[in-house]
């Protein structure tokens, strides 16, 4: 039995060696990239990327046990863009090819059937992970530290179940980061596995958990067998899902129907699922806020209560929390796109991104030096200003004659033209 079991392991070794004969054994490439920052660590110059058509897109990213990275692109080659993402990409591969991810790019500018076929807009550019039968789309800045990162942290299981105190830290962790939703299940049950097959569909976006006993269901306050919840970041209480939800189908419309948090913070892996226009009927505010100073502290205490009791809106209104010291490279560009100093303290303000512009809040209607004493004044002003903007009063809509005014407006409540979705590339 030994003997035999040694022989498996030379036969695999072989094959392994084979492979990856057969994958390095590509030519260097004429192409620049430096992993910056680390003196020790150099990129090769081996490509390891290819190109994915039609042809062979399925059988290679479907095949069995196959992890794929594929980055969809919309770029022309002569593009110096071009050059940034293949050395992203390429860094990114040296480091994972060696645990077994392969690195692909797709031209959706020729594979319009692809693209359509795996859900990429036009002139999009982004990453999927195919893995295990699972499609991730990695929404995060493109710089191979972050992305090497993330895809090391991929959990193996859409779902994970908590067993243990280190299990429930994990779900408790992630209170403000990420939605959340938990169910109780008999293990083994026919309804587990559609919510797990449900959480497969999220992976990526939203954290699915379960408890499977009596004792752990208890601890999180699941009370019945079959019971969902669905937490949002900075809200205080869950959603909770019908008992009739309990196939995969409408457990993915019913987390669909109600994953959109009020307020989420602006992190370097959400970055491009947040920093986007939102939909037409949706107002986007976005407040930036450094915790670490005294005011930003403050400001961030009156957003949370804001958030938490606004929840009714959401879907409506989303709240994009960025702290400043966690984009430093972004805050010139913040304040010039904008207009404002966020350095010198909180900023709150409707926004659009396409269109780069957006409607300030008056902080001087807030008294953050002493927020204690003056929390109702400074929630009502905020509450005030929220209402505003719900009910149409304040408006980015008509963005031809309000180029010159910082202060709100009230602008007639009046359906405002469809605006033609503008379609922009994000760099
Ligand atoms: C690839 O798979 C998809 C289903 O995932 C299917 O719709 C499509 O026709 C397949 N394409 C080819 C070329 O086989
Ligand atoms: C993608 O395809 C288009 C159309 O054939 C072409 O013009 C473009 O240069 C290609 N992009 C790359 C990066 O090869």
């Amino acid at each position: 039995m030994a003997a035999r079991r040694v022989t498996c392991v030379a036969v695999i070794a072989f094959c392994v060696l084979l492979a990856n004969a057969a994958v390095t054994k590509k030519d260097t490439i004429d192409l620049e990239c430096m992993f910056l920052g680390y003196p020790d660590l150099e990129y090769d110059g081996f490509d390891r990327t290819e190109v994915l058509t039609e042809k062979n897109f399925n059988k290679t990213v479907f095949a069995e046990d196959a992890k794929s990275i594929v980055f969809f692109n919309d770029v022309e080659d002569d593009d110096s863009e071009l050059d940034q993402y293949e050395c992203f990409l390429q860094l990114s591969a040296q480091v994972m090819t060696k645990r077994g991810y392969n690195f692909y790019t797709v031209n959706t500018t020729k594979e319009i059937k692809l693209r359509n076929q795996e859900e990429v807009d036009k002139g999009e550019d982004t990453i999927h992970v195919y893995k295990d039968g699972y499609k991730i789309e990695y929404n995060g800045v493109r710089d191979p530290e972050t992305f090497v990162s993330w895809l090391m942290d991929i959990p193996d299981d859409p779902v994970t179940i908590i067993n243990d105190q280190f299990d429930l830290d994990e779900f408790e962790d992630l209170d403000d980061e990420a939605v959340r939703i938990i169910g109780y299940f008999e293990p083994g049950s026919a309804a587990l596995k559609e919510f797990e097959e449900a959480a497969e569909e999220f992976m990526g976006e939203i954290e699915f958990f379960a408890v499977v006993t009596s004792q752990w269901a208890r601890k999180l306050g699941l009370k019945r067998i079959g019971e969902v919840q669905l937490f949002h970041p900075f809200e205080d209480d869950p959603l909770y899902a019908p008992n009739s939800v309990d196939t995969e189908e409408e457990f993915e419309d019913w987390v669909e129907e109600h994953r959109e948090p009020v307020m989420q913070k602006l992190s370097l892996t959400n970055y491009f699922n947040v920093w986007k226009d939102t939909d037409e009927d949706e107002h986007l505010v976005l407040a930036f806020c450094d915790e670490e100073t005294r005011e930003g502290r403050a400001m961030f205490k009156l957003l949370r209560k804001l958030a938490d009791e606004n929840s009714e809106h959401a879907g409506t209104l989303e709240i994009v929390l960025i702290d400043p010291d966690e984009f430093p490279l972004m805050v010139d560009v913040w304040e010039e796109m904008f207009g404002i100093d966020i350095e010198e303290g909180p900023q709150l303000g409707l926004a659009d991104i396409s269109e780069k512009e957006g409607i300030w809040f008056d902080m001087s209607q807030l008294n953050l030096d002493d927020p204690r004493k003056h929390s109702d004044s400074n929630l009502e002003a905020l509450q005030t200003w929220i209402d505003q903007i719900i009910k149409g009063d304040i408006s980015l809509d008509d963005d031809d004659d309000d180029d010159d005014d910082d202060e709100p407006e009230p602008v007639p409540v009046k359906a405002a033209p469809a605006k033609g979705k503008k379609q922009k590339k994000e760099l």
